[in-house]
């Protein structure tokens, strides 16, 4: 099977839960040894995807295909799956050992090829020497590297993981996102992550699958879901998103007036000093700061511009702004939102500069 063939692929899945269709119309394709992240927040039905995958949920219609074969009727223990689960991660009563053996002792796995195993992948998670402690004797990070290592032990070919790293603090969460991303490379296995987070997608995920209200808004790569969102919903979803009202009353950008919304980012937004930039100052308009937020590495300026709070990024190094201060405003581009369609639109000044230049 060649890299660009899906290894794991839904088709037209829909599933109730009583009256609640929780997944509309499913599609979805994961190549071979990718590791591709499903976004989408709470209740948008990211678990019921994954659980249908893993075979411990039943699709009403459409179907699952895995390495082309359609698996609907296969039991979830003959799929070649392993699963780190949301919550409940480990067995309690049991030790480290004994929960990554777990897998192999259900199989019948000959004892001496399971801690042949064990030992393995104790050494390739890092936590050589903890076999004998019990979860409760363990660190949160620790607890979700022997989860990951107990789904891997069987040797599956697809490995599921559902927000693993929810109930880990801030600073150990990033630790782990980058652990698992060079782990996942290592092994190569097809792997689909689960997350609220978006920075987590982006960081980890080589390609991120939108959920939203039971459906798949959108599929892509992080660069391509930020500078290409498909559904309005994406587009407040991904980046930091700022909506804009009065809209019509921004100049330099075409088709004013008839559109209802648009959004803009931080990065899509200069301010200057009045006079500091000759070239965008002819088109900017005139803003007020109202807030200077310093971020450490930049400054978030937030600026009032024809009604709205607008917050864009300066460096420290750019001469000093003052709360108060009259200040030039360009915006770039920004997000037409027109009913179900989204556009780029782009400062049409910056069109007649390039021509100029
Ligand atoms: N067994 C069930 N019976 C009835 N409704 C369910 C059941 N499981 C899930 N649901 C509903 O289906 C919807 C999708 O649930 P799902 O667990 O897939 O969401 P999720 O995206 O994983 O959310 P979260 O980020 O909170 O984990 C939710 O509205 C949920 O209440
Ligand atoms: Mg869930």
């Amino acid at each position: 099977m060649s890299e660009n063939t899906s290894y794991v692929e839904l088709r037209h899945i829909n599933k109730h839960y009583g009256d609640f269709h929780a997944s509309k119309d499913i599609n979805i394709r994961i190549p071979k040894g990718k590791l591709v992240a499903l976004l989408g927040p709470s209740g948008s039905g990211k678990t019921t995807i994954l659980r249908m995958i893993a075979g411990l949920e039943h699709p009403d219609s459409g179907e699952i295909l895995i390495d082309g074969k359609v698996v609907n009727d296969v039991p979830g223990s003959d799929r070649g799956i392993g699963f780190v689960f949301q919550s409940y991660a480990l067995f309690r009563y049991m030790t480290v050992y004994d929960n990554i053996a777990f897998g192999l002792r259900v199989k019948k796995t000959p004892e001496r090829e399971i801690k042949e195993r064990v030992s393995e992948l104790m050494k390739l998670i890092g936590c050589e020497g903890l076999e004998k402690r019990y979860p409760s004797q363990l660190s949160g990070g620790q607890r979700q590297r022997v989860a990951f290592a107990r789904a891997l032990a069987p040797n599956p070919q697809i490995l599921l993981l559902d927000e693993p790293f929810a109930a880990i603090d801030a600073k150990v969460r990033l630790e782990l996102r980058t652990w698992l991303r060079d782990m996942i490379t290592r092994i190569g296995i097809t792997s689909i992550f689960v997350t609220h987070d978006q920075n987590e997608a982006i960081e980890v995920a080589d390609e991120i699958i939108v959920t939203n209200l039971g459906r798949v808004e959108q599929t892509g790569t992080p660069s391509e879901l930020y500078t290409d969102p498909a559904t309005p919903f994406v587009v407040r979803f991904i980046g930091n998103s700022i909506p804009v009202k009065n809209y019509d009353r921004f100049q330099y950008f075409e088709e004013r007036g008839k559109e209802s919304a648009a959004i803009l980012r931080p990065e899509f937004i200069s301010i200057f000093k009045k006079g500091e930039n000759v070239q965008y100052s002819k088109s900017a308009e005139e803003g007020v700061v109202e807030d200077i937020i310093f971020r450490g590495s930049n400054l978030e300026i937030r600026v009032r511009l024809h009604g709205n709070l607008l917050s864009a990024i300066r460096s420290i190094n750019d001469p000093d702004i003052q709360v108060g201060e009259t200040v030039d405003v360009f915006i770039h581009r920004l997000f037409v939102i027109d009913g179900e369609k989204v556009t780029m639109k782009y400062n049409q000044s910056l069109r007649e500069e390039s021509v100029i230049i």
